[in-house]
């Protein structure tokens, strides 16, 4: 038995779809734990480029079983258009891999509505710069317990019962920000039709995957968004709604913690964030361009160029903490080359002192904490052609180790390209 989870250790986009990608070669099944189409994964297999929101990276791997866990949130609509453009680019046989829990919560139009029309009113002054794919509304739902499960599909009068419910909860915060209140119908309707497809999917994915666990399976647990962006351990108020971190794999997929026996952590070799929030090594000068242009750093879901800035080893530091990680996969150390000059963040300057830890209770307040940075040099060679650590030049092997030797983690993968061999894998804990 192997279970492993691959969680981001940033700000999201840290490339977990190709490494998720690379890992599942020998996976039998990769599970998706948390968060909705606010994700945006991206695959390059050879000249195609594919990307993901609600499947997991898997899904490309025809050995593979896929599977949407229970702390994910599901736009049916949106799910079913990805499955028929993979069909449509020649991929067969997606829904006979694929497995939904019954208990996931449904991303219906309203959801969008409600997030579009407070970002919108916030728009001037304080947006959080969400996805608008109706992730906060869906998670509010759910925990004020007027959420509509993928379950509810299979009983058209329950679901006819649940909607009435919510809409008759958000009528008012509808009303207030300007929007129209839907009729049941407007909802109900279009949703049966997407039912027939979704119900044959449905499943007790914990029952199932506990099964395969102890039958000895090879299984991913395929982290979305990051642990900065995670409800409980991110930069809050500027966070997505769902369990980002490696935790939320036990509690969104119904198998114990003890299960899990190896943590991946992604990071770049830099540092980005879409949104609002607070990003202490964030760039705005030459380096930052670089990052963003050679790094092609624009949102995979809403095409939003990306904050681009340094590498921030306390936040790094701070990720190793509260995800349990094992083994680190830098990835993008390739759009590093030419930049003369690297600086890494090691430490901040705080009100109550200099700390190696990420002082995320600080940072509310602009201006109250400084990094410090190590500055380290830079290279020329291009890197996407190196499978080895030591066909590296000197000098990016030393930045690597600088990383690994300051947060005390091993490297398991260095991504050197957006492609499926472009990578110096050194460790899989699948093997
Ligand atoms: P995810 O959300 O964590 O899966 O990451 P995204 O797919 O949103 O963004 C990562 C981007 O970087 C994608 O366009 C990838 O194709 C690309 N990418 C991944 N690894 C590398 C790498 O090592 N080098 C370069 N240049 N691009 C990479
Ligand atoms: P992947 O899985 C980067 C960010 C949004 C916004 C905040 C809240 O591709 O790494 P939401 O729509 O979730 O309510 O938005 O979270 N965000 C992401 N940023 N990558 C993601 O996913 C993200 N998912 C959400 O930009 O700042
Ligand atoms: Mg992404």
């Amino acid at each position: 038995m192997s279970a492993v989870v691959i969680v981001g250790a940033q700000w999201g986009d840290e490339g977990k779809g190709k490494v998720v990608d690379l890992y599942t070669e020998r996976a039998d099944w990769v599970i998706r734990y948390g968060g909705g189409p606010n994700a945006g994964h991206t695959l390059v297999v050879g000249d195609e480029k594919i990307v993901v929101r609600l499947l997991p990276s898997g899904i490309l791997r025809e050995g593979t079983r896929c599977v949407l866990g229970q702390g994910m949130v599901i736009d049916p609509a949106v799910l079913l258009s990805e499955i028929d453009e993979l069909v449509r680019r020649g991929r067969n046989g997606i829904e006979k891999r694929l497995l939904i829990s019954d208990r996931a919560h449904l991303i219906l139009p309203y959801h969008i509505t409600i997030d579009c029309l407070r970002e919108a009113k916030a728009a001037a002054c304080n947006a959080l710069g969400t996805t608008k794919k109706g992730i906060g509304p869906t998670y509010e739902d759910k925990a004020r317990r007027t959420g509509i499960r993928t379950g509810d599909l299979r009983d058209p009068v329950r679901l006819r019962e649940r909607i009435a419910l919510a809409i008759e909860a958000w009528a008012p915060t509808i009303v207030a920000l300007g929007g129209e209140v839907p009729e049941i119908d407007a909802i109900l309707k279009p949703l049966l039709e997407l039912a027939e497809r979704i119900v044959p999917l449905l499943s007790s994915v914990s029952l199932i995957v506990d099964k395969a666990l102890r039958d000895g399976a090879h299984v991913v647990f395929e982290g979305a968004q990051g642990t900065l962006l995670d409800i409980d351990h991110g930069t809050y108020p500027f966070v997505t709604s769902s369990s980002a971190v490696s935790g939320g794999a036990a509690i969104g997929v119904g198998v114990g913690p003890n299960r899990i026996r190896n943590i991946i952590g992604i990071t770049k070799a830099y540092t980005t964030r879409v949104g609002a929030g607070p990003f202490p090594t964030e760039l705005d000068d030459a380096d930052g361009i670089h990052l963003r242009e050679v790094g092609a750093e624009f949102g995979s879901v809403t095409g939003r160029p990306r904050r681009t800035g340094w590498l921030d080893l306390p936040a790094l530091r701070y990720a190793a903490r509260v995800d349990g990680i094992d083994g680190l996969a830098i990835t993008k150390l390739d759009v590093l080359t030419g930049m003369q000059r690297l600086r890494i963040c090691v430490a901040y300057d705080t009100p109550a002192g200099r700390t190696d830890d990420f002082p995320i209770d600080d940072m509310e307040v602009p201006g109250r904490i400084t990094p410090v940075y190590h500055d380290m040099n830079g290279w020329n060679e291009t890197l996407c052609n190196a499978r080895r650590l030591d066909s590296l030049p000197g000098k990016a092997r030393a930045y690597l180790d600088f990383i690994s030797e300051q947060t005390g983690i091993p490297l398991y993968l260095v991504s050197v390209g957006p492609k499926r061999d472009e990578t110096v894998m050194l460790h899989n804990p699948l093997i």
